[in-house]
């Protein structure tokens, strides 16, 4: 019985002993993470506008930034890829966009400012998940024979071409959504602002 009496407060030592190591763990690994957001990083977490160097984007390729929180596409396309959109419009639900998923200066065929420079917020308007690039033409990546290359959602099947816009007959209820956004050179755009210097 006694035995039993010294092995139970053991074991409540090591409980407890296992507790407190956890919970000063827990909030020494809370700290750095809060004391290392800068004050910029942490303007940008609320929303301000992010700038981006494209210079190494080269055509054909995709880049991804991060703004409010949301992942942000960059897509330099190439002509190929820009060539698809206007053979898909009798296939995509919303061709000229006439649901405002995108600012004015965008509203155009290849959604865009500079047609060949697609900037996108990269989540499904269907709920939310985040797709995937099918940039291949054909059924390489494990996509129809017809496919012409754009995105597709892993969730639910939405697909998207190289404008965003999405197929018929697809959940998502709208083409991706353009952000705001301005060149402030050739090389640099803003995200989150469509003034210069503003
Ligand atoms: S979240 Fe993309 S298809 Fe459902």
């Amino acid at each position: 019985m006694s035995n039993q009496g010294k092995m139970d407060c053991g074991r409540r030592r090591l409980i407890v002993a296992t507790a407190a190591v956890g919970g000063v763990g827990t909030v020494a690994a809370l700290i750095p993470f809060v004391s290392s957001l800068l004050p910029s990083e942490r303007a940008k977490a609320a929303g301000a506008p992010v700038e981006v160097d494209i210079s190494k984007l080269e055509p054909g390729q995709m880049m991804t930034v991060e703004w409010r929180g949301k992942p942000v596409w960059i897509i330099n396309r190439t002509k190929e890829m820009l060539d698809t959109l206007p053979k898909l419009k009798d296939q995509v639900a919303d061709p000229q966009s006439e649901k405002e998923q995108q600012p004015a200066y965008a509203k155009n065929e290849t959604r865009s400012i500079k047609p060949e420079m697609l900037v996108v917020v990269g989540i499904c308007t269907h709920l939310g998940c985040s797709p995937g690039s099918k940039f291949k033409p054909g059924s390489d990546e494990g996509m129809s024979a017809d496919w012409q290359g754009g995105f597709l959602c892993p969730c639910h099947g939405s697909t998207f071409d190289f404008a965003g816009r999405v197929f018929k007959a697809k959940p998502a209820p709208t083409n991706l959504e353009v952000p705001p956004h301005v060149y402030l050179a050739d090389t640099r755009i803003l995200i989150g602002e469509d003034k210069k210097g503003a």
